[in-house]
């Protein structure tokens, strides 16, 4: 399979910005997984709006950020920071944004499943 694995290890935004300078790259991809830092969630899913094809899928680990999202702030210790804020902030937009469908499950830690609409 190796022929049809492209391996980059990069930070994730200028690789994504990099994809983008291609136009056959639009809406080109069935599937993304994201899982690197949460605080760009929400950059990440504008750019994979572009890139992943209508129907295609992406999915964002993390989601839930160990319960905090939902928790009283004056009881989740170390998970109650700036990420905790943007993760409930990515929540909020995506589940607004008309681009998608969502669902979030869950499981393990939070995992956001979301198809690209139009
Ligand atoms: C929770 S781990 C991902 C684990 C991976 N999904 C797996 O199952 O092996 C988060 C990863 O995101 C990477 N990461 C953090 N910030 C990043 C960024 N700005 N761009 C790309 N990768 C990043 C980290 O180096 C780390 O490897």
């Amino acid at each position: 399979m190796e022929h049809k694995i492209d391996f980059i290890q990069s930070e994730a935004l200028p690789v994504l910005d990099n994809l983008l300078r291609k136009e056959a790259n639009e809406g080109s991809y069935d599937f993304a997984y994201v899982d690197a830092d949460k605080l760009n969630y929400w950059n990440y899913h504008e750019r994979l709006m572009k890139l992943v094809k209508v129907g295609g899928i992406i999915v964002y680990d993390n989601t839930l950020w160990g319960g905090s999202v939902a928790a009283d702030p004056a009881t989740v210790g170390h998970r109650g920071g700036a990420v905790t804020q943007s993760t409930i902030q990515f929540n909020k937009s995506i589940a607004a944004d008309p681009r998608v469908d969502i669902s979030l499950a869950p499981l393990g830690d939070g995992i956001t499943v979301c198809r690209r609409i139009y």
